[in-house]
């Protein structure tokens, strides 16, 4: 899985370096590390949108670091579920 976040400086303004840091923590704590790809990404366009993050090419928009780790969940966890047939 390949997770990009944008780092361009609107994003970086509304706290991209915070959820970043925070989205790390999760892919270590559930010792994803093998199975993701973590990436910093340069403005993805649609700035007034931000925090933009993609997973496997399908962007979402306006991650905060209060909706990270529901994002993680609903995004990142459920899907590598179902990917793996649980
Ligand atoms: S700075 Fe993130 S989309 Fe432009």
């Amino acid at each position: 899985m390949l997770i990009k976040i944008c780092m361009g400086s609107a994003c970086y303004f509304l706290g991209a370096s915070k959820i970043a840091k925070r989205l790390q923590e999760l892919i270590d704590e559930t010792s994803l590390t093998d199975s993701i790809d973590f990436r910093a990404s340069f403005c993805m366009g649609p700035c007034s949108e931000g925090v933009v993050v993609e997973v496997d090419g399908q962007r979402y928009y306006r991650l905060s670091p209060e909706n990270v780790e529901e994002f993680f969940q609903r995004e990142v966890l459920n899907r590598i579920e179902n990917r793996n047939g649980k």
